[in-house]
């Protein structure tokens, strides 16, 4: 989970165009049609409504939007907070706030299942705080038994919406308002991109990009497509733009976001490669790492290995999600490769990148999946040698084709099969994390460490964690430190150069 407060306003920053945007709207005037000149608008005025809240309460309002899931919804709760922040809203430090906004995530059960727990939290809280609002947004709202469940269920909620219109968020806060009752406002699905919102980064040295959003695959498994929506590729120019603002305002690492970024670029009227656009953000002057989430491994293709090798800005870690290593089951996943294909990618990966890692997502317990399917799985696991993995449960969702399948696989098969995998997965992730001992690295530092003070934590290019000696001021640098011992899946260095 990713809790993401909004900073005091005395840092706060806005484009200085935007803001004249947002000056010129005539609030007299009729609600203008086009975006995003109709939410500099309903930015405008719900800035009277926060100016006004803020009398009666004596002080700023404070706001708490918390995020599940995905490095997409955590973007996304950046720009629920870019609005937040522009019309007004303060910091808040927990959700003890006069707004709360939960961005939730669907895609396993116990997703869901943490949700209503925060949503009864909530409702606790506005029990001694009246005026509190609570809203509710992301992938969960795009089903409708959720949303009626909460319409029933959790009356306590004050604004509903979902992944399509999230753009309209400061339309919604004005109605929010105006209303005392629920707004609920779903669209079930949308063409349009909206650029040039209000964005309230979570870090000033790094930041995540969308280039496409929606998925078109339609694994068997997976809910993503139905609350998502179909494949939308924004602009590689509007992208490049974005990332020379980041940039300016001392973005040194961009994480290129997307379901399936291989398949980045092929609907828009001038077609172009993920590879392309790729080295196209390598050229941005002041970015200085570039990462990408994530690539389908049934269209990898060799011209972006080339562009990885190429380009030293190219992050040194590709997340390869194999999620079985049975041919089988991944027919039956509608993943579009088999076995074979797969290590053959991996292995040239490996061959022409042999300084990048490559980790995976695995799925245990897909229906149907027998003990010898998951013998295939550890014997992918062992020849690819992955750095890491993350190991899930299958999770029964309503609506994917698989949650119709025979043969849902029992809970105690899962378990022994999960422990299995597990096992596999960490032996070969402590064998490739030492590899590196002895060697210098460069690393972007992201943070203190938490256990102690006298440390700082980096990140290297290829995603492993190294803990060294320094202090907040170098939080947004880089440096070169020599990883003195590994230590399970991190790093104690020493910093031998750097910034
Ligand atoms: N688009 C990405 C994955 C997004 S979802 C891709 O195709 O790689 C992130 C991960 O959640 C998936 O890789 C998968 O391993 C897992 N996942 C998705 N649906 C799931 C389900 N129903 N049960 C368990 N894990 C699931
Ligand atoms: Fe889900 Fe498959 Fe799309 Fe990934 S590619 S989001 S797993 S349907
Ligand atoms: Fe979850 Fe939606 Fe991401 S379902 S994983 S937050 S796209």
């Amino acid at each position: 989970m990713n809790k993401v407060t909004i900073s005091n306003n005395s840092n706060y920053k806005i484009d200085e165009n935007m803001e004249a945007m947002i000056n010129a709207s005539d609030l007299n005037g009729p609600v203008p049609i086009n975006e995003p000149e109709r939410q500099y608008y309903f930015i405008k005025k719900a800035r009277n409504y926060v100016d006004e809240l803020a009398k009666e309460l004596g002080r700023r309002p404070k706001a708490c939007s918390i995020a599940f899931g995905c490095q997409m919804n955590a973007r996304d709760s950046e720009k629920i907070l870019g609005v937040l922040r522009c019309v007004g809203y303060d910091e808040a430090e927990d959700e003890k706030a006069d707004f709360v906004i939960y961005n939730t995530c669907t895609v396993r059960d116990n997703a869901d299942q943490r949700v209503y727990g925060r949503l009864g939290y909530a409702g606790s809280l506005k029990k001694k705080n009246p005026h509190m609002k609570i809203a509710v947004c992301g992938c969960m709202m795009q089903e409708e038994v959720a949303v009626e469940k909460i319409r029933k269920s959790y009356r306590q909620v004050d604004l509903i919406f979902g992944t399509h219109n999230l753009f309209k968020f400061a339309e919604l806060l004005c109605y929010m308002f105006e209303s005392d009752r629920m707004i609920i406002d779903i669209w079930k699905e949308t063409t349009e991109i909206v650029e040039d919102l209000p964005i309230e980064r979570k870090y000033p040295f790094k930041s995540g990009v969308n280039i496409m959003f929606g998925c078109n695959n339609f694994c068997t498994y997976c809910i993503v497509p139905y609350v998502r929506g179909r494949e939308r590729s924004r602009e590689p120019k509007d992208i490049i733009r974005e990332i020379e603002h980041l940039a300016a305002d001392g973005v040194k690492e961009v994480m290129l976001l997307g379901q399936n970024v291989n398949s980045y670029g092929q609907n828009l009227e001038n077609p172009i490669s993920f590879a392309q656009l790729l080295a196209e953000v390598c050229k941005v002057d002041g970015i200085e790492r570039v990462r990408f989430m994530t690539p389908h491994p049934k269209d990898l293709s060799q011209e972006l290995i080339d562009v990885i090798r190429d380009n030293p800005k190219v992050a040194r870690h590709i997340h390869l999600p194999c999620q079985s290593g049975s041919t089988e089951i991944l027919r039956r996943m509608n993943r579009k490769y088999t076995k074979e294909s797969y290590l053959e990618l991996a292995t040239r990966i490996r061959e022409q990148l042999p300084d990048v890692a490559i980790t995976t997502d695995i799925i245990v317990g897909f229906p149907g999946e027998t003990d010898k399917d998951v013998d295939d799985t550890i014997d992918l696991i062992n020849k690819v040698k992955y750095d890491n993995a993350f190991t899930f449960i299958y999770s029964k969702r309503t609506g994917t084709p698989a949650a119709s399948f025979e043969n849902q696989v029992s809970e105690e098969d899962v378990k022994r099969n999960f422990d299995r995998v597990l096992k596999a997965v960490q032996e070969n992730a402590h064998a490739q994390a030492r590899k590196w001992t002895g060697t210098v690295q460069r690393v972007l530092i992201e943070s203190i460490n938490e256990q102690d003070e006298s440390l700082v934590t980096g990140r290297m290019s290829n995603n492993t964690l190294v803990h060294f000696k320094g202090d907040k001021t170098r939080i947004g640098t880089f440096a070169d430190v020599h990883l003195d011992e590994c230590r399970g899946f991190y790093y104690m260095g020493t910093e031998v150069g750097g910034v």
